[in-house]
C-alpha cells in the first residue's frame, strides 16, 4: 500500500469555509476502503518500533485517524476533548485560534509518567492544536514519541511551532507546499 495516491483522493474545496481558503476534504479518502486502510497502516507502520503505549487524538477529526492507529499499534487511545465533554477531573491546555483561544482536555488518569505517547491528527496547519497536545502530555510527565498526520500544510510552517515544544519526530503522509 506504500504507493497509494493519498493526495489524489483528497478533494480541494475552493472558498470554504470562507473566500480565499482551499479546504482539504479528506472524507473522499476515508470513504475509500483501500484509502482508509493505507492511511492508517502508513502512520502506524511508521511508528511501529517507537514503543507507543498511548495514542492521543484531538476532537473531532483526530478521533477518525488516531483511534484506528492506536488499534493497529495495540496501544491505548486517549481522546483530547473540547472543554466540558469529559465527566471526570481533567488536565487542560489552551491554544490560539484565528480569533481567540480554545482548549483541549484529557482525564487525569488517562496517561501515566511511563507512557510513550503518539499524537495523531488528520491535519497539522499552524501547529497550534499539536502544540497544545504536547503541552498537555508533558503535564503527565510522559514522553511524546512522535506526531503523525495525514496532511501537513507545510506553507504554514507547523514544524517551527512544534519544534518549540518538542524534538519528537513529525511525520506526514501528504505535504501541501
Ligand atoms: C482541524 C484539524 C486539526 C487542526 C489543525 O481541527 O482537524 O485538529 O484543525 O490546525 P492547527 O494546526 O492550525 O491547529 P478543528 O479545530 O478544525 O476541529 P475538528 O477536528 O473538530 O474539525
Ligand atoms: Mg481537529
Amino acid at each position: 500500500m506504500a504507493s497509494f495516491d493519498f493526495e489524489g483522493h483528497i478533494t480541494d474545496i475552493v472558498d470554504y469555509p470562507k473566500p480565499g481558503v482551499v479546504f482539504k476534504d479528506i472524507t473522499t479518502l476515508l470513504k475509500d476502503p483501500d484509502g482508509f486502510a493505507a492511511t492508517i497502516d502508513a502512520i502506524a507502520d511508521h511508528f511501529a518500533e517507537a514503543g507507543v503505549t498511548k495514542v492521543v487524538g484531538a476532537e473531532a477529526r483526530g478521533f477518525m485517524i488516531g483511534a484506528p492507529v492506536a488499534y493497529r499499534l495495540h496501544a491505548g487511545f486517549v481522546p483530547a476533548r473540547k472543554p466540558g465533554k469529559l465527566p471526570r477531573e481533567v488536565r487542560s491546555a489552551s491554544y490560539e485560534l484565528e480569533y481567540g483561544t480554545d482548549e483541549l482536555q484529557i482525564h487525569v488518569d488517562a496517561i501515566g509518567p511511563d507512557d510513550v505517547v503518539l499524537i495523531v491528527d488528520d491535519l497539522v496547519a499552524t501547529g497550534g492544536t499539536a502544540e497544545a497536545q504536547v503541552k498537555l502530555i508533558e503535564q503527565f510527565g510522559a514522553k511524546v514519541a512522535g506526531l503523525g498526520f495525514l496532511m501537513e500544510l507545510a506553507f504554514l510552517n507547523p514544524r517551527e511551532t512544534i519544534a518549540k515544544v518538542t524534538d519528537a519526530e513529525v511525520f506526514s503522509l501528504v505535504k501541501v507546499s
